[in-house]
């Protein structure tokens, strides 16, 4: 999907009230199409047009589907599932104003206090059919740290959507490049499709791509059902 056409650069009227980075920040989520489109259209941050992009290639998202959201603040993957018929259970460090139909916990998803109020709110639930991680630490500005946190925090989903996500279902992670090798071969154990995307809406100067892994085989001891049954 790509943005609107163009469009008046928008120039700070008080540019000296603002420190040199605030400045860059605030003019270019003035001047980003994504952001106008998210605000035009009630989601509460840009990045729905990452998840929207990839959901509408594989069709990730359906009525009666539960999906876990994890770094889900302030909201907008959430609110997008919600509104495709999913039932979403949200978690982040940061306090998510609420959304009807998902249910919400704040906490640290790498505390294993969290992952505990986690898997209390889906029991009853015979199975995860997605899992989406939007998380990302914040930057140390040094690359090679910020690699291996994010494949901390990439390895802790996968380990989770092991646990949890049935045959059939599906992770989406984001990641750093270069984070992106160690868990594609731990994704390969556990799903039959995995491949790494960097979706349209990603800022040109990011450095993030996103894991998308597909058809969780069976667990051991479980029967094999047809591949690709995500309900
Ligand atoms: C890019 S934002 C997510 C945006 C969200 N997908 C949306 O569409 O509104 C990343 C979020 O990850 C959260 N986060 C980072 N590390 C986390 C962790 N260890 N546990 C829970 N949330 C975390 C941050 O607090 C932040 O709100």
């Amino acid at each position: 999907m790509s943005g609107d056409g163009p469009r008046t650069k928008v120039r700070l009227k008080d540019a000296r009230a603002h420190t040199a980075s605030s400045q860059r920040w605030l003019s270019r989520q003035l001047n980003d199409p994504y952001v106008q489109r998210a605000k035009s259209m009630g989601y509460r941050a840009r990045s729905v047009f990452k998840l929207e992009e990839i959901d509408e290639r594989f069709g990730l998202i359906k009525r009666g589907r539960i999906v876990v959201d994890l770094g889900a603040a302030p909201g907008s993957w959430s609110q997008y599932a919600v509104k495709k018929g999913a039932r979403v259970v949200a978690v982040d460090l940061q306090p998510m104003d609420p959304i009807a139909g998902v249910t919400i916990i704040e906490g640290d998803f790498l505390e294993a206090e969290t992952e505990q109020a986690l898997v209390q709110v889906l029991e009853g639930q015979d199975r995860v059919d997605l899992v989406l991680s939007d998380m990302a630490a914040s930057s140390t500005g040094r690359k090679l740290v910020d690699r291996l946190r994010a494949e901390q925090l990439g390895e802790a989903v996968l380990t989770f959507a092991e646990a949890h996500v049935g045959q059939g279902g599906a992770v989406l992670i984001k990641l750093v490049r270069g984070a992106e090798a160690v868990l594609q071969q731990q994704a390969k154990t556990i799903f039959r499709s995995v491949r790494i995307l960097r979706p349209e809406a990603t800022r040109s100067d990011s450095s993030e791509c996103f894991l998308l892994a597909l058809d969780r085989l069976p667990a051991e001891g479980t029967p094999a059902q047809e591949p690709g049954s995500l309900r």
